[in-house]
């Protein structure tokens, strides 16, 4: 397991709330204590969960589910997948509400047919949760049809441009109910191993040298997740006050997601479960609650929400000047891809986010 959490403490407020900074070890030892599930009442709002059929985006749906949502969106790589979901939180919990879509994060004409699928059916969208993602991976170096690193568009570009799209619901959402969708990015503690080297801020493109095959990154599977947290940081930034985005990290927890590790790597990440603590999928989900209510929208906005429910510092690295200034590159990077990819992406950026 990477190394997370083991830099020199560094006060930096992000705002007003409480923050804490654990070392490596402290953050071990917080997964010996199970943060309660905190319940709240969704009654007429809409959820959206991506990778709500398996591990901790299942157990997040199905926490949902008991908390009166009015419409409950599990979104999978197929319909298939989303159904027999459903089907499961329908009879361990009686919910009746949910609803299936279908998108594949490594396709970006999937995420635009989904884009305008739910423009068509959803009138508003109170809770997005962007949680699906790939760990390991097996396969070696893997390029999606739109050619790109397959890690690092399916955790990191397309959960992004999954967003970017469904802002105007969002927006329209905490317009027209006065309320305060939140916008949430499942990353991860691994956040704190990572950082993007000098070498690949001063190339020509971040983004296009991260998906590059040779072997300029610090960790792909980090790298990903440390940019979740940095497209919280820019969405924060540039939307609304009524928009609360932040960044939750579940914890150290057995999922589908360390399926690709086989042999070797496999008996490695069965002693770490043992080693380190690890959370089942349902205890880890209950961070992804918490994150989808809990807590006051002031302090929770653009958060890095961890262990014990509480907010935790950034890197020390995200806030030096060369985390800022990779933070902007990418997102501009990132804008000016997916604007080839979805032409209404320049438009949502014009009218929805200040420059
Ligand atoms: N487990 C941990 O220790 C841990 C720790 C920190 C953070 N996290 C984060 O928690 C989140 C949930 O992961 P998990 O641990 O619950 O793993 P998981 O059980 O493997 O779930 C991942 C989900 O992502 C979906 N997914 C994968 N590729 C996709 C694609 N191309 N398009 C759409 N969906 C896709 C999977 O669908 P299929 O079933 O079709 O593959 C699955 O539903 C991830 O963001 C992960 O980074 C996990």
């Amino acid at each position: 397991m990477a190394r997370f959490g083991n830099h020199n403490r560094l006060a930096i407020p992000r705002s007003a709330s409480k923050m804490v900074h654990l070392t490596f070890e402290e953050q071990m030892e917080s997964q010996k204590t199970v943060p309660p599930l905190i319940t709240g009442d969704f009654t007429g709002k809409t959820i959206m969960v991506t990778g709500g059929n398996s591990g901790i985006g299942f157990e997040t749906a199905k926490h949902l589910a008991t908390m009166n949502p009015a419409r409950l969106i599990i979104v999978c790589r197929s319909m298939e997948k989303a159904q027999e979901s459903i089907s499961q939180i329908e009879s361990e919990t009686g919910f009746k509400n949910a609803e299936p879509m279908a998108l594949d994060l490594g396709d970006f004409s999937t995420i635009s047919e989904f884009a305008t699928q739910a423009n068509k059916t959803l009138d508003r969208l109170d809770v997005l949760i962007e949680n699906a993602a790939v760990g390991f991976n097996t396969d070696g170096y893997t390029v999606t049809k739109d050619d790109w690193e397959m890690q690092l568009q399916v955790n990191a570009l397309g959960p992004a441009l999954h967003t970017l799209l469904l802002l105007p619901i969002i927006l329209k959402t905490a317009k027209q109910h006065s309320t305060f969708p939140r916008i949430i990015m499942v990353s991860s503690g691994v956040i704190y191993s990572t950082k993007i080297s000098s070498e690949v801020i001063a190339s020509p493109n971040i983004i296009k040298t991260l998906s590059g095959k040779e072997a300029l990154t610090q960790g792909r599977y980090a790298e990903t997740k440390l940019l979740n947290v940095m497209l919280v940081d820019k969405l924060t930034a540039l939307l609304p006050q009524s928009v609360v985005p932040l960044a939750v990290n579940p914890g150290f927890s057995v999922s589908g997601l360390s399926r690709g590790a086989k042999g070797e790597r496999a008996e490695e990440f069965k002693k770490m479960v043992v080693d380190y603590h690890a959370y089942t999928s349902e205890q880890g989900s209950r961070h992804v609650v918490y994150a989808s209510h809990g807590g006051k929208n002031e302090e929770v906005r653009g958060a890095f929400v961890s262990f014990k429910l509480e907010v935790q510092e950034l890197p020390d690295w995200m806030l030096t000047e060369e985390g800022k200034t990779s933070r902007d590159k990418i997102w501009n990077e990132m804008l000016e891809v997916f604007g080839i990819v979805d032409a209404r992406i320049p438009t949502i950026v014009a009218e929805h986010l200040k420059n």
